[in-house]
């Protein structure tokens, strides 16, 4: 219970008290170590740091388990809803029938932009990414709530801004698609359910309505709610970290969609895809980019292929795999894309040098596919990811916000560059 790990540094024993999760992990709480004793922890990429307690998701890597306030998400990407799933993240508990009803319907009530947001869209050049529209939008929409942007938000206003932020998420996305090709915007649809409602403003054009069909919204579903949340990410800590200078949640949010951009993390999806394509075209010679992959010279990385935490098969991947060869078989498409993800997992299972490194399939790896059957373009792709992780990124901010023990994120140093040198006027200079 109050267990202790000793530190001895120059003949000094230093305690540092040992926190324990519900599962039995184990931190030290090194938050007196500087004060004590001068020393901090140095730990790049911070694959050794914890920066909160929290009570949202659960993974062990090793084992491949994930789970959402600790239900396993096989069993909520099989029984839930994306709305759902969305409460019981940022809410604790599942909800109760009535709670249900009325979480989707205001999702409803806010799924409109106002109107003078729907004139930046005009101002960006068809060219541009949508990430960058969304990020931008969304930090736009504090200008719009100002009411709800106070350093000190009640649960109230927290729960509104989340609300606002979930619903129009789907209706900025579409229409940063639609700008990209040059298309009207389609509002949303008071009668259609969340994933419908998204499709449908993505897709239906003057006189050619888009004909909603169940395979395509459940393998959606499936997918947005396996993005759902994944603990402290780096687009899930920049939100925290943003968050904990007291920035609103709509700015700690757009921070989070940045970050998650990069090919390193949500934006894998667009980049796996155009491998794949790479892939193709050289003939499916998939050898080549293994080895260039396993050139201790180059920087190459086999895109949707390991993880920081998974040292095991992603449990994500594996059900998005199956959901993939569903839809697909489906919707009578053969993708030659497959075919090539599929030669290249079992090539690289087979390597020694991915085996080393426990270097798996992730949850980009197999999504894209999806996403490309459906029809979303490539450069859409990590737009999707931020729909689903949006559920996530709330829950995250708002138990930021309810934890006492939250201070600003700030951490240190070890300073490597000159010592005190004197200022040498410009003239003097060599
Ligand atoms: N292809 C080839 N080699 C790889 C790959 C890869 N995809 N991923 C890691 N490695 C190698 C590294 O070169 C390194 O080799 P070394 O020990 O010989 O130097 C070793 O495996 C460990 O890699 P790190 O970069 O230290 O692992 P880290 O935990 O920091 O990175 C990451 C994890 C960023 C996901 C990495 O595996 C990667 O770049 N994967 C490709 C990009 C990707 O798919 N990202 C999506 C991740 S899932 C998500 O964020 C939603």
């Amino acid at each position: 219970m109050d267990e202790k790990i000793k530190l001895s540094i120059d003949g000094k024993t230093y305690e540092f008290p040992v926190i324990v999760g519900s599962e039995n992990e184990k931190a030290i709480d090194i938050s007196k170590l500087r004060s004590e004793t001068s020393f901090i922890t140095l730990d790049p990429g911070f694959g050794n740091t914890g920066a909160c307690s929290s009570a949202i998701t659960y993974i062990d890597g090793d084992k491949g388990i994930l789970r959402y306030r600790g239900i396993p998400v096989e069993q909520v990407a099989e029984h839930s809803t994306f709305v759902e799933t969305a409460y019981l993240l940022v809410h604790g508990n599942l909800p109760a029938k009535e709670q249900l009803r009325a979480y989707s319907a205001s999702f409803t009530k806010h799924a409109k932009l106002h109107k003078d947001m729907k004139n930046f869209f005009a101002g960006y050049p068809t060219t541009g990414h949508p990430m960058a529209i969304l990020s931008a939008m969304v930090c736009s929409l504090s200008a719009y709530y100002p009411e709800l942007v106070k350093p000190e938000p009640t649960p109230e206003e927290i729960d509104e801004s989340a609300v606002q932020l979930l619903s129009k998420v789907r209706t900025i996305a579409a229409y940063s698609y639609k700008k990209s090709i040059g298309e009207h915007f389609v509002e949303p649809n008071d009668d259609l359910a969340y994933i419908p409602n998204f499709l449908n403003m993505m897709f239906s054009k003057p006189g050619k309505p888009y004909k909603i069909d169940d395979d395509v919204v459940k393998a959606l579903m499936v997918l947005l709610i396996l993005h759902a949340d994944h603990e402290q990410n780096c687009s899930t800590s920049t939100v925290r970290l943003v968050g904990s200078s007291w920035a609103n949640l709509f700015a700690s949010v757009s921070a989070g969609i940045c970050a998650l951009w990069g090919p390193l993390h949500g934006g894998a999806n667009q980049e796996v895809v155009e491998m794949l394509e790479e892939m193709k075209k050289e003939g499916g010679n998939i050898k080549k980019f293994i080895d260039k992959a396993k050139d201790p010279d180059s920087n190459y990385r086999l895109m949707g292929f390991g993880h920081r935490v998974y040292k095991n098969y992603d449990p994500r991947a594996k059900i998005i795999k199956e959901q993939a060869h569903k839809l697909l078989t489906k919707l009578g498409i053969h993708d030659p894309l497959l075919d090539i993800a599929a030669k290249l997992e079992e090539a690289v299972l087979k390597d020694d040098y991915f085996a080393q490194r426990k270097l798996y399939p992730n949850v980009d790896f197999y999504s894209g596919l999806i996403y490309k059957a459906i029809g979303i373009p490539t450069n859409m792709f990590p737009v999707m990811f931020a729909i689903g992780r949006m559920p996530g990124w709330i829950a995250h901010w708002k138990e930021m916000k309810a934890d006492p023990k939250t201070k600003i994120g700030r951490p240190r140093q070890i300073y490597i560059g000159p010592t005190m040198q004197d200022y040498v006027p410009v003239e003097k200079r060599k």
